[in-house]
């Protein structure tokens, strides 16, 4: 046995911990200038008033999620009257479960998940603010997800017009958007009461992700795991996605990939083969969070090309059972979202014939599902 060969209970990882993607890293540069303006819209609730509404931008996996998270917990350190709350609109898709998750924070009780109507338990939220004299910073990050279910726009009225239903109370607004490609608009009726301040994630830049990513190697790996030519490929694959959690996974399956052959060091096969799987990782989340019968029509769609849309119900039918409407409903649902084109084709017998195809390269979409 050579002195290169991992021993079965070593381990090249220092900490596996930070390459989770979850992990809120300590090390979090190159985005003071967005940090800054967040304290500074948020600022005013440490004096009793109500922050300014903040609209936060920008491509997957460009640090808004952290960021926010990182100024939430900054000021939660300098004041009490002021509850923040983070919703994750991935699972909390309607405006009862965004209630819901705000009352959770706010009492640190669960509510009843049935038999209350979301406008009873949206008043009781406000009565217990106004009572209890705090302000409320509503992050509602992937918002993305509310426009693709179509509660967008009632979820944003309701807290921004809260102060209308129960006067003295402070409800600010922080939405966040992960640009791609879709674009999202407020009815005019919330822009009107929105009125926020933009702050932009744009995609990291070569030397950024250099940096971030070998922060994150040192934190993560002993020393000499990873050799700088692995560092750059990683850098480069990083760069063609812009997102920074490709890195962070290639970082993470590269080095499973090296102990799974007793190495101490990460080779470029090692980053290749795990490019694979890390290249599909924002179309792998955003596919897990559909429903049953969603992802079961876009496997269907994957697999049989471009459908006319009455052989793909036929199909959809014969393993749902459901009816036209709902069919129809889940289509609509998924053209605003990012997945499927559903075109006009022109064709067809009565009216036009919609041609329904998939945005994303049919066998990575299979990949997902599996
Ligand atoms: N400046 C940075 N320094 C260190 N790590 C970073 C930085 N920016 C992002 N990351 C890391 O990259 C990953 C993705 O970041 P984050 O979740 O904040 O992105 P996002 O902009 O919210 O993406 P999405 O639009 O897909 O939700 C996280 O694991 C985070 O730790
Ligand atoms: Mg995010």
């Amino acid at each position: 046995m050579t002195k290169d060969m991992l021993l079965w209970d070593e381990t090249i990882f220092r900490n596996g911990e930070v390459l989770e993607l979850d992990y809120l890293p300590e090390y979090f540069a190159h985005r003071d200038s967005q940090m800054q303006a967040l304290k500074f819209s948020l600022r005013p609730a440490m004096r009793g008033m109500r922050p300014v509404n903040c609209l936060v931008r920008g491509p997957p996996g460009t640090g808004k999620t952290t960021a926010v998270q990182k100024v939430f917990n900054e000021m939660k350190e300098h004041t009490e009257n002021v509850v923040f709350a983070k919703i994750n609109c991935q699972i909390d898709s309607t405006r009862f479960a965004v209630v819901s998750r705000i009352y959770e924070k706010l009492v640190n009780i669960k509510p009843p998940t049935s038999g209350v109507a979301f406008r009873k338990l949206f008043e009781k939220v406000l009565k217990q603010l106004v009572d209890s004299n705090k302000i409320l910073v509503v992050a509602l990050d992937d918002i993305n997800y509310l426009f693709h279910e179509g509660h967008a726009d009632e979820v944003m009225y309701s807290l921004l017009r809260a102060h209308e239903q129960y006067p003295g109370v402070k409800v600010s607004v922080i939405a966040i958007i992960s640009d791609v490609g879709t674009s999202y608009n407020f009815d005019p009726r919330v822009g009107s009461v929105f009125l926020p301040e933009e702050i932009n994630f744009p995609r990291y830049g070569p030397d950024e992700i250099r940096d971030i990513i070998r922060n994150r190697i040192q934190h993560a790996f002993f020393q000499n795991v990873v050799p700088d030519e692995v560092c750059e490929r990683i850098v480069e694959y990083v760069s063609t996605t812009g997102d920074l959690r490709v890195g962070i996974d290639l970082l993470r399956r590269s080095g499973l990939n090296a102990e799974r052959r007793a190495s101490r060091t990460i080779s470029i096969e090692d980053v290749e083969k795990a490019y694979d799987a890390s290249r599909l990782i924002y179309l792998c989340r955003s596919i897990r969070s559909l429903s049953e019968h969603e992802r079961t029509l876009l496997g269907l769609i994957a697999k049989g090309g471009d459908l006319q849309t009455g052989d793909l119900y036929k199909s959809f039918h014969e393993l749902t059972g459901l009816g036209y409407t709902r069919f129809y409903e889940i289509i609509e649902k998924m053209n605003s979202s990012q997945f499927l084109d559903a075109d006009f084709s022109g064709k067809g017998m009565r009216g036009r014939t919609r041609v329904i195809k998939a945005r994303y390269a049919p066998q990575d979409i299979l990949k997902c599902l599996e």
